[in-house]
């Protein structure tokens, strides 16, 4: 069984209506595939979790990954389960405004790293990085 984190950037402003229509999509299909998990939205990203067979993970997520409410899917977490995390929910909505400080922080970070051109704090981050190469390449034949 695999278990499958995966963010990724809404294309529009989603109201509490449009997320039900997405919750009430997947609750009908993914019992089918013997798919599991949680969708949460939060400041214009999607952060979901599958679990299920891994045949069956992809299929979900090929099915998914095209859907014109989000793009930029990224998946942070593809890996071997004992057991679900949540047998019980075919598709549940997680509350972001519930989320612990930190949590909400790293999402944000995460946002940010996925976004096609990477702002802010992260991106001041990755100019030193860049500058940093000087320090730790050489371009010596090998
Ligand atoms: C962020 C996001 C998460 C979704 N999650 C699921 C899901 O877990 N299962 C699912 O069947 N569809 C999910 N969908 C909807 C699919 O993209 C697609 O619309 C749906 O599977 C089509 O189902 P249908 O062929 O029965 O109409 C999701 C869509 C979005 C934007």
């Amino acid at each position: 069984m695999i278990g499958t984190l995966y963010i990724s950037h809404a294309t529009m402003d989603l109201s509490p209506e449009d997320l039900a229509k997405i919750l009430r999509v997947s609750v009908a299909n993914n019992p089918k595939r013997g798919i599991t998990g949680v969708l949460m939205y939060h400041e214009g990203m999607f952060l979901q979790y599958l679990e299920g067979p891994e045949a069956q993970v992809a299929e979900t997520l090929a099915a998914i990954k095209d859907d014109p409410r989000h793009r930029n899917m990224f998946v942070l977490i593809n890996d071997q389960i004992a057991e679900r995390h949540f047998p019980d929910w075919a598709m549940a909505l997680a509350d972001p405004t519930l989320m612990p400080p930190k949590d909400q922080d790293l999402c944000r970070r995460l946002h940010d790293a996925v976004s096609d051109h990477v702002t802010g704090v992260l991106k001041r981050q990755l100019q030193s990085l860049v500058a940093n190469f000087h320090r730790i390449a050489d371009n010596r034949p090998r």
